[in-house]
């Protein structure tokens, strides 16, 4: 990373786009001292796609079910990754594990968003069983090998009221996501920066 240049990340996503969005709105507005060089997903006909179209970001879609290996599948990422200088990647909403291929090339440098406060509820249907269970919020973590389990970097509670369907919850859930994940990058930036300087 460059300090005073923009980071190149890339965003990785299997469904909505909501952080996705977020992530590319926060890029724009200055926030996040960023670019957002491409949007990779696992889905085709996802509606990240369409948004990643309306906000400008190229995407690459790749099917895994189109490779043998999840080696394969991720060697295709990887090489488009690599060949646009990417430096940070953000899982939001993607919904596998990552594989070493992947892992071994952005050690430290893959971060994933999680609606519950981890330990809690990794895994599927996390906002559900928080909303069921209490320990809501998010938390933005270092992917590892792990299903959740990377070092946490940053949470944000959010409390179920006895007012809150499972509807209203989600919706107080993902608005905390949209704010805390580009805040985190930014600070991971920020701390890259500050080493390339030292
Ligand atoms: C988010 O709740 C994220 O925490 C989880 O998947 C969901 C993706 O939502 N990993 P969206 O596609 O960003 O709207």
């Amino acid at each position: 990373m460059n300090p005073g240049e923009k980071t190149r990340l890339a965003v990785m996503s299997s469904g909505t786009g909501t952080n996705f969005v977020a992530l590319c709105s926060a890029a724009k507005n200055g926030s996040l001292d960023a670019r957002v060089e491409v949007l990779i997903c696992d889905k085709p006909g996802a509606a990240v796609l369409e948004r990643a179209a309306e906000w400008g970001v190229p995407s690459l879609c790749v099917n895994p079910r189109d490779f043998a290996t999840k080696a394969e599948y991720e060697q295709i990422i990887l090489n488009h990754l690599q060949s646009l200088n990417v430096e940070l990647v953000a899982l939001a909403g993607y919904m596998r594990i990552v594989g070493p291929t992947l892992l071994d090339a952005f050690a430290g440098r893959m971060l994933n968003i999680h609606p519950s406060l981890l330990p809690h509820f990794p895994g599927i249907n996390a906002l559900e069983r928080s909303y069921e269970g209490g320990h809501g919020g998010v938390t933005v973590h270092l992917v590892d090998s792990g299903l959740d389990t990377g070092p946490t970097l940053g949470q944000s509670p959010v409390e179920r009221t006895e007012e809150d369907t499972l509807d209203s919850f989600a919706a107080r859930v993902h608005t905390a996501e949209h704010q805390l994940f580009p805040s985190v990058i930014q600070k991971v930036i920020e701390q890259q920066n500050r080493e390339e300087l030292s």
